[in-house]
């Protein structure tokens, strides 16, 4: 029988321990303050920054909060980073994707000044990550790491296969297992035999983006799943890329949707932010 790994409740955790960091770095004089920046008004944007928001307020980090028109010019976004960039009372600086289509995400995540970057994404922390340097790491897959170490589920020596390979999500993950001493193999959409291959894995990271794609037949007896999907199924319920129900009899521990990565990736944007001031 497989064993759930309640990321909410781990996120909870984090969240109480970074409460007391940011309430000590207070007794010294230090704030930390987080900028949310929001181009147009996509919906599921809008929940994402909200909660973004609501924890930091919960944790005691400040706010700032920028929207502007998804008919916004870049210039105007980069002026604002730059503003940012700037401002010793800003700490972090996070521009919600994805930005409206006549704007050049990497050129905008590339104005962020790296030490602001709590994302993640800038090339010099992707870089720094690669080469085994310090430097803000994107939260969901360093959320993902702290899931299972918090699970007291080891990485050294496992067989670890990554399906999927974005920025945020499959590349860094990939390096993270590695940087823990996993064999990492990464998958994708044109992986050949990737039931074979994701059969392999004693910790399987899916981030295909397709709802309950993996079934039992992707997953060996006693493997770890991690689960990277939130999607709403045909009763508009949350579900996630795992076949969850299909997947939790032969597995040793899966994360759910909702309540497995997605609060653990608010957690880990929380930390960057405190570290941020470190
Ligand atoms: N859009 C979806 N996930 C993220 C995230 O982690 N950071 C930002 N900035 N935008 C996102």
């Amino acid at each position: 029988m497989g064993k759930i790994i309640d990321g909410k409740k781990i996120s909870e955790q984090m969240k109480e321990e970074l409460k007391d960091k940011v309430e000590k770095l207070k007794a010294q004089g230090k704030k930390v303050t987080l900028a949310v920046v929001q181009v147009g008004d996509d919906p599921a944007s809008s929940v994402y920054v909200n909660n973004k928001k609501k924890t930091c307020a919960y944790i005691g980090i400040g706010s700032l909060s920028y929207e502007l028109s998804k008919e916004a010019k870049e210039e105007e976004l980069l002026s604002l980073i730059e503003e940012l960039n700037g401002r010793e009372d800003v700490n972090g600086i996070l521009v919600q994707l994805p930005l409206p289509p006549h704007m050049d995400e990497q050129k905008v995540i590339g104005a962020i000044s790296p030490k602001k970057d709590v994302d993640g994404f800038h090339p010099f922390n992707v870089g720094a990550l690669s080469i085994g340097q310090k430097g803000f790491v994107s939260c969901t897959p360093a959320g993902i790491i702290e899931l299972l170490k918090r699970s007291c589920i080891e990485i050294e020596g496992k067989e670890c296969v990554v399906i999927g390979r974005s920025n945020i999500v499959g590349k860094p993950m990939a390096l993270l297992l590695l940087r823990e001493n996993g064999t990492v193999t990464i998958a994708h959409s044109k992986t050949k035999n990737l039931k074979e291959i994701a059969k392999r894995a004693d910790i399987l990271i899916v981030a295909v983006g397709k709802a309950k794609m993996i079934t039992k037949e992707y997953v060996k007896e006693g493997a770890v799943v991690i689960d990277v999907g939130i999607h709403r199924n045909e009763q508009n319920k949350l579900c996630g890329d795992v076949d969850y129900e299909d997947v939790f009899p032969i597995c040793s521990a899966l994360t759910p949707v909702p309540g497995g990565v997605g609060p653990m990736t608010i957690a880990m944007l929380m930390n960057n932010c405190v570290e941020s001031v470190l």
